[in-house]
């Protein structure tokens, strides 16, 4: 495991290497989390462009906000022993599908499915799995469109394809995920029962009010639209009255 693991791991596994041997797995480390690091940039650039695009066709945006991660090293490696996997780069890019991570946060339902449509018919886009927590939400109340996405970084060697997980949730989804996910890193005694079914609860009227902002949404919208086409005619009529 030595020669393969990067800097974190020094104090802890590097007992009988060589320096030598311990800068160049350390180099090799770097290496693979830069191009995690460029496949997080490909993928935040298609997200970009696409909101920016639907932004000039349609006056919104179906993303609000994009934000981005990499695992930690010691993450990394405790996962993969967590898993039994051999600890090596080969094994770590083959077996994980987390070390990049996107999540995309919408207005509303609809957008994540947009989102995700627009983003996953690109041609040099893979889907190599999909999970629909929205559709059918985990028993705590979790909801969330998850993607692992393939996507080819261009480096000066050729083109590398990289695993990305994607994350699309809305607004309403990322404020209960984050509250619950709290939950793992506090030390609950014996009310932890009910509170985790109040989440369960928030979760329903989260998703519940989700949808009715989504329909007052759209209601607005086609009054919007009906808006424009009209101030637009009497700004004409005006022109040609003038
Ligand atoms: P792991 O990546 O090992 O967790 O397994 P998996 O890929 O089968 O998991 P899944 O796709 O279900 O979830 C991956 C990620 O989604 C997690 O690392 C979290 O960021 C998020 N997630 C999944 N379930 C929950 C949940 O119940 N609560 C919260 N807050 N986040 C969740
Ligand atoms: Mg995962």
């Amino acid at each position: 495991m030595n020669q393969y693991l990067g800097l974190e791991f020094f104090n802890r596994y590097t007992v009988g290497d060589t320096p030598e041997e311990l800068i160049s797995a350390a180099d090799k480390f770097t290496e693979m989390m830069c191009w995690y690091e460029c496949a997080i940039k490909e993928i935040r650039t298609k997200l970009e462009v696409l909101n920016e695009e639907f932004q000039a066709n349609k006056s919104r945006n179906p993303i609000e906000s994009i934000k981005s991660r990499i695992k930690s090293p010691m993450s990394i490696y405790e996962k993969m022993e967590r898993r039994g996997y051999e600890i090596t780069l080969d094994s770590i890019m083959e077996s994980l599908h987390d070390i990049a991570g996107v999540r995309v946060i919408c207005p509303f339902i609809d957008d994540i499915y947009s989102v995700a449509e627009m983003l996953t018919k690109q041609d040099d886009i893979t889907v190599l799995e999909r999970k629909d927590y929205i559709k059918n939400p985990k028993p705590n109340g979790y909801r969330s469109l998850h993607l692992v996405l393939e996507v080819p970084i261009f480096l000066s060697t050729g083109k590398r394809k990289m695993k990305v997980e994607v994350q699309i949730r809305t607004i309403a989804m990322d404020f209960w995920a984050s509250l619950e996910h709290q939950i793992h890193y506090k030390k609950f005694k014996e009310d932890k029962v009910e509170i985790v079914e109040q989440l369960a609860e928030c979760a329903t009227v989260i998703y519940e009010t989700d949808i009715k902002m989504q329909d007052i949404h759209k209601e607005l919208f086609a009054v919007k639209d009906f808006r424009k086409e009209y101030s637009f005619r009497e700004n004409e009529i005006q022109k040609v009255g003038k």
